[in-house]
């Protein structure tokens, strides 16, 4: 059988300065089998267009992301977008992630999914209506690391979880930063284009995430204090939230951008009535393992044996087949997205080949992951204006 033809991506944003749309679409091409192949990269559309013609490799400008996804249905097949990647400002995910479902192209989309939880469940309701699928890049779920840290717990290896520390901690907006003109500070400090919270909504939303993640719990109740320490900042810097978990475990999901030193400092402890496993992005290949009573063990990534006196005989085939090059030869940022990516792909091929996909949230985030990113914050914002009053999540969308 001849090989299938890469995917067709449609970038929304990441012209002029751009950041994220970097890293992702390096990943889009880490396999060969997708491709990005037209964008709409800015909100002016004359600057939308030089910066499609300035792009690396040719790819298709549009004016608008409007016009990209009205014109998607009158192009020949082998031109069709497969999927659109959503790296605007948070404010511009839910418009052009409803007119992409409406279309019915699926949707792979930044962080925080919205910046209300109204537009999260109108995003929720529009992607089970076309059953198409829909990402939201928490890109630290594609790391082998994160999906190995996940089947210890959830396999019960540590015990019963009694404590969790997920964190992301940063520095760079410990100073004012937005007043220099900042692309990426400007916006992430305005409640209009980012959402109710700053540091919360920014990068409290991946450490939410690597919990849920990791451990398969839920947040029923928090209590959160969203502070602001630089003068005249407008929205949270600092996010802490101790929470109560669906288990009757505790934790905390905390995030500062004001930890001056702290680069991204993402991570994740968990604590099992056996035993502690200890993460953290910066250092990414390697899974910490603590078990009572036994020597420390550290689980290398691509380098576990089954039966070794701690991993049982039956090691997850999922896992196992995950493709990874030979531990030692370090696998970082951009192999977690391709990650994402990849396992995204495997979806939308199904689904354009009218056939059964999971989006299940097992090896990329959902919209229903995106969704209770945003109970989860409204939530928080509610408990801090409330003198860090305990507060229930919303019920599941
Ligand atoms: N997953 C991660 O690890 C990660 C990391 C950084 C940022 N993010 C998320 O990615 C998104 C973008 O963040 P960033 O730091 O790259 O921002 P950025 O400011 O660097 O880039 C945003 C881009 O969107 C463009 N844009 C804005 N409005 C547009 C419109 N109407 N049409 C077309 N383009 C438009 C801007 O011109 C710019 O090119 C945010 O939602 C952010 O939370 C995620």
């Amino acid at each position: 059988m001849p090989s299938p033809r890469p995917l067709n991506v449609g970038l929304i944003g990441g012209g002029k300065g751009a950041f994220i749309v970097h890293p992702h679409q390096k990943a889009i091409h880490f396999d060969g089998t997708r491709r990005v192949t037209a964008g709409a990269l800015f909100p002016d559309p004359k600057i939308a267009l030089e910066e499609a013609a300035n792009w690396p490799y040719p790819i298709k400008g549009y004016a608008s992301y409007a016009e990209m996804i009205a014109a998607n249905a009158t192009l020949p097949p082998d031109q069709k977008l497969d999927y659109v990647l959503i790296v605007t400002p948070n404010f511009v995910h839910f418009d052009p992630a409803m007119k992409a479902l409406d279309a019915g192209i699926p949707v792979f989309c930044e962080k925080p999914l919205t910046v209300t939880l109204d537009e999260a469940a109108q995003i929720v309701a529009k992607v089970r209506e076309k059953k198409i699928p829909f990402g939201v890049a928490h890109t630290y779920l594609g790391h082998w690391t994160s999906r190995f840290s996940r089947y210890l717990v959830r396999s019960g290896l540590l015990g019963d979880v009694r404590w969790v520390d997920a964190y992301y901690i940063q520095g760079w907006l410990a100073t004012k930063v937005e007043a220099t003109g900042n692309q990426q500070a400007s916006w992430r400090v305005d409640p209009k284009k980012a959402g109710g919270s700053g540091c919360g909504g920014d990068i409290g939303t991946h450490a939410l995430m690597q919990l849920r993640f990791v451990t398969g719990l839920e947040i029923e109740e928090l209590s959160a204090n969203l502070e602001i320490f630089v003068k005249g900042r407008p929205i949270d810097d600092h996010f802490t939230a101790y929470c109560r978990l669906s288990n009757g475990a505790r934790g905390m999901v905390r995030a500062s951008q004001i930890a001056i030193g702290h680069k991204n400092d993402l991570g994740i402890e968990v604590n099992g009535t056996k035993g502690t496993l200890r993460w953290s992005q910066e250092d990414p290949e390697k899974v910490v393992v603590n078990i009572m009573g036994q020597p420390d063990r550290v689980y290398w990534r691509g380098a576990i044996s089954p039966n070794d006196g701690f991993l049982p005989a039956e090691l997850p085939a999922d896992l196992m087949a995950e493709p990874t090059i030979p531990a030692g030869h370090p696998e970082a940022f951009h192999d977690a997205f391709a990650r994402l990516h990849r396992c995204f792909e495997a979806d939308v091929r199904k689904y354009h080949a009218g056939q059964p996909f999971a989006c299940d949230g097992s090896k990329y985030a959902n919209v229903e992951d995106g969704w209770m990113g945003m109970a989860f914050l409204e939530t928080a914002l509610k408990s801090s204006a409330a003198n860090a009053a305990w507060m229930k999540l919303p019920a599941k969308v």
